[in-house]
This record gives structure tokens, C-alpha cells and sequence, in this order.
């Protein structure tokens, strides 16, 4: 339908892109000059416009607001050395996206609109891709309950919208994590750990700030019934390389399906490597840190990309471990992932789509 309904443009007068020190980016902080809007009203979508990116007005009854019904996706634009705009596997993050939408009661959206918005808004805003290696356009799609009126109703109005952001790398450093087993982030069989919805991450907060008075950068939820099994970090899904193997925690209704993950999942596989996706308890851990079998702990997802694991703190133990070099998976994993995102290596698997 979109495909007949044109995106209105409203062009910037002038572009901040000049104000913007693209050798020192934190993540997240800048957002480049446009933005996309699309309002849903009388059970339809209407009124596509990019604008350029400014505040957005509400009254404060705003029910996104007080009940939390608002979903968001992650993705990334990469400059390829031919100076092309390309993007990574879109489609995964629009069904996640319809998934997110299906259980927090939200409309979905078509893929004509979808990419269509995707495709305009990052073609006007081309420059704002840095060329700097490891520097990415940060892409975050959202959507939120827009009708005004405290009472806790499912929205009859909702907004779309997608606004990005020029980033350098998440987080610089290796991370040192706790293995959480007094809070939960997602409650198993029927919670909502698999929507990407903003009450998941507001959830997460204490535990984090407690984790981070310990001196810990991030923790590994555990399942939510017997707390003895890993399921994933914050921002990012678990791999772990034990005796040659590379196991990562199944993806059910309290973990989020990561787009990394499978992708990691499959070229691990292209490079011969043995992967299972199934239960990992903590005890497996431990016992594999004290026999010397784990070799590898990293978290992946879009923002981190690969994130390595320099230290797990569980009980009243820390276990250190060592330092992952660049023959080990996961920078080999990571070389082969960021090369095909940022077109220096074949597109094997056809991941990657040209926006500009
Ligand atoms: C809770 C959580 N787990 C995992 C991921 C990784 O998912 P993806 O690889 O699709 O970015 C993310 C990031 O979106 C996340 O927020």
C-alpha cells in the first residue's frame, strides 16, 4: 500500500553534519539531521513524512508513557569501500519488529513501508555514515501508544517512527560480568523476554546498577525457574567455546532471538566449527573453568557486534579469564561478520542490502 502512498520530505535548511567529530563518537549521543514519522489512526497507517529531527510533542496523558506499550529494533548502515550504503539483514529486524508489535497488542508493519522509510531516510542522510573503521549509522526503529488518556486500555493510535545515529564502538574494553541469580529480566512460558519492548530493559535497570556498584560492566541472566541455566546478557546473547564447541543458550519466549546470533550461528558453521544451541547451566561453566575447557566467553549483538568476556562473577567468586587473541573464534567470527557488513568480504549468505 505504501508503495502508492508517498513519503513527504521535509528537507533540513542546514545540516549539523559539521558540528559532528566523527574520530571521537560515543554511542548513541547524536542523531543525524532527519527523521522518520508515520501516525496509525483509524486502523490505518497515514501521513509518512521525514522530517528533520527535532522534538516530538504529547500531551503528558501519553499512554506509551504511563503503561509502557513502545517496541524498538537495532540495526546498523556500513560504508562499503565503493562508498555504497548497505545494511544488514533488515528483514529479520521487521519481523522481530511484528513479533515485538503482535504481543504488546501494536499494529504491524508492511515491508513495502518498512523499507521504503529505511531507504529514504538513510539516502538523505548518506553523509552521516562514518567511513572510520569500526564506526557505524546506528539505526533505531520504534514504535509507541500515542492515544492520550490515563486508563489502562490498548491504544487506538500508535507512532512509528526512525530516527539514527553516527556511533563508534559499545563498549571499548573487554567486560566483566555477573551471573544474575537473584533478579530476572523475562519470565518463562508466557512473559515477554522475546519482545524487544521497553519494559524488558526497564526491568533490567536495578539489577544492573547493583551489578555495577560491584564493579561489573554488565550480567548474564539466568532463566527465571530454576535460575541454574544462561540465557543472555542485557543488550546481547551468550556464546561460550568449551572443549572445541561453540554453545549458545536456545532462544525461547524469555530470550531475545538475536539477529547476530544466528548470523554467528551460521558462519560458524560455514568455517567448520561444531555449534549446539541448547541449555547451559552455570554448573557447566564453572566445572569447564576449573578443568581449563572453556576457552571462549564473548556476547554478540548489533551494537557490541562481538563483545569479549574478561571476567564472570558468580556467588562469591570471580573467575578470570584469558585474554582472547585474534586466533581465537571470536575475533575470527567477528573479522568474517564485520568484513561481509561493511562489503570487504563476499556476501555468501545475501545479508546485506544497499540502501544508498
Ligand atoms: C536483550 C537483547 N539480547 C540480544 C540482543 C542482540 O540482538 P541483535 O543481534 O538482533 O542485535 C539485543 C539487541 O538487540 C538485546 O537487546
Amino acid at each position: 500500500m505504501i508503495a502508492t502512498m508517498p513519503i513527504n520530505i521535509n528537507k533540513v535548511q542546514k545540516s549539523r553534519i559539521d558540528n559532528v567529530d566523527f574520530e571521537n563518537l560515543q554511542f548513541g549521543k547524536i542523531f543525524a539531521d532527519h527523521m522518520f514519522s508515520i501516525d496509525f489512526e483509524q486502523q490505518t497507517w497515514q501521513n509518512p513524512r521525514i522530517e528533520p529531527y527535532d522534538k516530538i510533542q504529547f500531551e503528558p496523558s501519553l499512554l506509551a508513557i504511563h503503561y509502557g506499550q513502545a517496541i524498538f529494533e537495532g540495526m546498523k548502515a556500513y560504508r562499503t569501500p565503493q562508498n555504497e550504503i548497505v545494511t544488514f539483514r533488515p528483514l529479520e529486524n521487521l519481523k522481530r519488529l511484528n513479533r515485538s508489535a503482535e504481543r504488546m497488542c501494536m499494529p504491524a508493519l508492511s515491508e513495502d513501508l518498512f523499507m521504503e522509510a529505511l531507504q529514504q531516510l538513510i539516502s538523505l542522510d548518506k553523509d552521516w555514515v562514518p567511513s572510520k573503521n569500526g564506526s557505524t549509522l546506528y539505526i533505531r526503529p520504534f514504535m509507541f501508544a500515542t492515544d492520550e488518556l490515563v486508563g489502562m486500555n490498548i491504544s487506538e493510535t500508535y507512532r512509528f517512527m526512525i530516527i539514527t545515529s553516527p556511533v563508534g564502538a559499545y563498549y571499548a574494553a573487554p567486560v566483566k560480568v555477573k551471573i544474575e541469580t537473584e533478579y530476572l529480566r523475562a519470565a518463562k512460558e508466557g512473559g515477554v523476554g522475546y519482545a524487544k519492548t521497553a519494559g524488558n530493559y526497564a526491568a533490567s535497570m536495578y539489577p544492573m546498577k547493583l551489578a555495577r556498584q560491584q564493579g561489573y560492566d554488565q550480567v548474564i541472566w539466568t532463566d527465571s525457574r530454576e535460575n541454574k541455566y544462561l540465557e543472555e546478557f542485557g543488550t546481547m546473547n551468550i556464546f561460550l567455546k568449551i572443549n572445541g564447541k561453540l554453545l549458545t543458550p536456545e532462544t525461547g519466549d524469555s530470550v531475545l532471538s538475536g539477529i547476530t546470533r544466528d548470523s554467528l550461528i551460521q558462519l560458524a558453521k560455514h568455517m567448520g566449527v561444531e555449534v549446539e544451541e541448547r541449555k547451559i547451566s552455570i554448573e557447566e561453566v564453572i566445572k569447564a573453568i576449573k578443568d581449563n575447557t572453556l576457552e571462549e566467553v564473548f556476547g554478540a549483538g548489533t551494537a557490541a557486534v562481538i563483545t569479549p568476556i574478561a571476567l564472570i562473577g558468580y556467588q562469591n567468586t570471580q573467575y578470570t579469564l584469558k585474554p582472547l587473541d585474534t586466533n581465537s573464534l571470536a575475533f575470527k567470527l567477528k573479522k568474517a561478520l564485520t568484513d561481509i557488513q561493511t562489503g570487504k568480504a563476499e556476501d555468501i549468505f545475501q545479508w546485506m542490502h544497499k540502501l544508498a
